[in-house]
């Protein structure tokens, strides 16, 4: 049934089609504008799920570990030259310039995608060297794989003679809400207090900042 058809079934008649059919398009324009506040609000978009990693202590985990948290997710490889020691160096003074209770409510993940090389002890020495807090995690090929989907983010195996290779990857720290929300990203050009202050405001979107609550009421 065409619009006409439907009018006339309706016994509306032309002049009145005429109004309701720009009522019908004003309408259309008004729902336009009212998506929009939510359109804008779906930019920060869920990011970061599902995933199935073992943490540098051995441990099975998954982005449902760290729900509710403030994360730091940087993705990269412990035989790294340069690009990982220098985002790790600048996760770990961003950390250093939050308060203690601040701190205990960010998780710094560092996401290896040398799924061959990385094992947990290996992992284990090589974040302690940057903070004691510091969170490795990696995985099968395929584990890894998906994280890397999960974040939308790139890597690749490019060999570099023999059996000797490097990961290519980006450098790019995911700053995450509470609510599993992406609210930007750190940037290691950036000064530190820089990068403390989009923690602090991710921390402040807390539900009534229950993830510092402990700390705060004792
Ligand atoms: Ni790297």
């Amino acid at each position: 049934m065409n619009r006409r058809t439907l009018l006339a079934a309706l016994g509306i008649g032309i002049p009145a089609a005429g109004a309701l059919g720009w009522g019908l398009s004003e309408w259309m324009l008004a729902a336009k504008r009212d998506a929009a506040p939510s359109r804008s609000g779906a930019m920060q978009q869920l990011i970061g799920s599902p995933f199935a990693l073992t943490d540098h202590k051995g441990r099975r985990v998954t982005d449902e570990t760290f729900a509710g948290r403030v994360r730091l997710v940087f993705f990269g490889f412990t035989h790294c030259p340069d690009v990982c020691p220098t985002g790790l160096a600048y996760i770990a003074e961003t950390l250093d310039g939050l308060t203690q209770p601040e701190a205990a409510a960010v998780s710094p993940l560092f996401i290896s995608v040398d799924a061959d090389r990385d094992k947990p002890d290996l992992l284990a020495t090589y974040v302690a060297h940057f903070h004691p807090s510091l969170i490795g995690l990696s995985g099968s090929e395929a584990e890894v794989a998906q994280a890397a989907k999960a974040f939308r983010t790139y890597y690749r195996k490019v060999p570099t003679g023999g059996d000797a290779y490097v990961m290519e990857h980006t450098a790019s720290i995911y700053l995450i809400g509470p609510d599993g929300r992406l609210r930007g990203f750190l940037d290691t050009h950036e000064p530190v207090q820089t990068a403390v202050a989009k923690i602090r405001l991710a921390l402040s979107d807390t539900p009534s900042g229950s993830a510092m609550t402990g700390e705060r009421s004792s």
